[in-house]
């Protein structure tokens, strides 16, 4: 079984990873409220009471605010910093008026980002640095230079990308030292494009498929450590209002409904247990803020332990709309 990435105390990461996009609040410049913080703290207690010790952060979340609010707390607990994997991403500019929307994986803007994050995260390193999405003006000679340097310095441990392709994979890793340990991308089942992709071949359904083709298999082969945003359908399957959306959605929630009444558990456990009982041994990284709705995430191992081949593609064939 693959190794979960270790921290600096060789602790392993969890399978289950906190996403700490809307721990700042709102996307715009407005300062950080002491009641914001005061909810992180609440998710994160949430979240470690059920074992998860992996947060997932990116420089451009909230504009900065989201590491601002996670900093806060570790500057007021630092003992909780050697417990945890941190991981945050860098390679979007944000658009901001008189700059437009950019990706950005040159060394100095790389460099740049992490210094940013680690200040405003309050930490001395980060355990895993990932690419948010693929420049189409990168140079990887540029990229191994600032994660050469990141590394020496003991700024970074390891190295990812997000929402990549093998090709890209491939051609970033060809400048570099070490290997791309982590891929972060949409998947879910209220997102089916990672399995739709590998039953596609010589069918007509399915040819709308938005995954790059041959990424898992390529990935498990490679042992690359594929994370899920997205995970829990942003509610769609655990009790948000669905009447409006379409009937394979609404269908979706039902069953996961009585799936988890059958089972005597929530249903965010067998939301994300579909997605663990993958082989490719899948992270999610669930996002909400929830304290309720992270403990609930609780059984989801155990979950994806118990159900079946025919439970898992009741849920994906009624998730498809077929
Ligand atoms: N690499 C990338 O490009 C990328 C892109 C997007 C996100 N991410 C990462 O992935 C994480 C998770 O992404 P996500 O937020 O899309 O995932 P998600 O876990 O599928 O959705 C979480 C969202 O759904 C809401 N939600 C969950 N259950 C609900 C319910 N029963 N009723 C109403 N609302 C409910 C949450 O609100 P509450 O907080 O109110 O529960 C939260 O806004 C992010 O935090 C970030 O770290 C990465």
């Amino acid at each position: 079984m693959r190794q979960m990435p270790l921290n600096a105390r060789g602790i392993p990461a969890s399978r289950l990873v906190l996403g700490c996009m809307p721990f700042g609040g709102e996307w715009d410049r407005s300062p950080l409220t002491e009641e914001r913080t005061r909810q992180c703290e609440a998710a994160v207690e949430a979240a470690l009471e059920i074992g998860i010790n992996m947060f997932d952060h990116a420089d451009i979340y909230t504009w900065g605010k989201s590491e601002e609010a996670f900093g806060r707390m570790l500057k007021a607990r630092p003992q909780m910093r050697d417990q945890m994997i941190l991981q945050s991403k860098c390679g979007i500019g944000m658009a901001d008026g008189t700059l437009p929307a950019r990706f950005d994986f040159s060394r100095d803007h790389i460099l740049e980002s992490v210094e940013g994050s680690l200040q405003r995260l309050n930490t001395d390193h980060l355990d895993i640095l990932l690419l948010h999405r693929p420049d189409p003006l990168m140079e990887p000679e540029e990229i191994a230079e600032a994660f050469g340097r990141l590394k020496a310095s003991g700024k970074v441990r390891y190295f990812g990308v997000s929402n990549m392709s093998e090709a890209h994979i491939r051609f970033i890793e060809s400048a570099l030292t070490d290997k791309l340990i982590v891929n972060q991308l949409e998947m879910g089942l209220g997102r089916l494009d990672f399995v739709e992709e590998t039953v596609r071949v010589n069918q007509t359904k399915g040819t709308q498929v938005n995954f790059s083709q041959g990424l898992m298999e390529f990935s498990r082969s490679a042992n690359i450590q594929l994370q899920a945003w997205g995970p829990l359908a942003q509610g769609r399957f655990t009790g948000k209002d669905v009447s409006a959306e379409p009937e394979p959605v609404r269908k979706t929630a039902e069953l996961v409904t009585k799936m988890a009444e059958e089972r005597h558990t929530t249903r965010e456990a067998i939301v994300l247990g579909w997605l663990m009982k993958h082989p490719a041994l899948i992270q999610p990284v669930i996002g909400t803020m929830n304290p309720e709705r992270i403990k609930a995430c609780a059984d989801a191992q155990q979950q994806a332990d118990q159900m079946s081949r025919e439970d898992w593609y009741r849920l994906y064939m009624t998730a498809r709309g077929d």
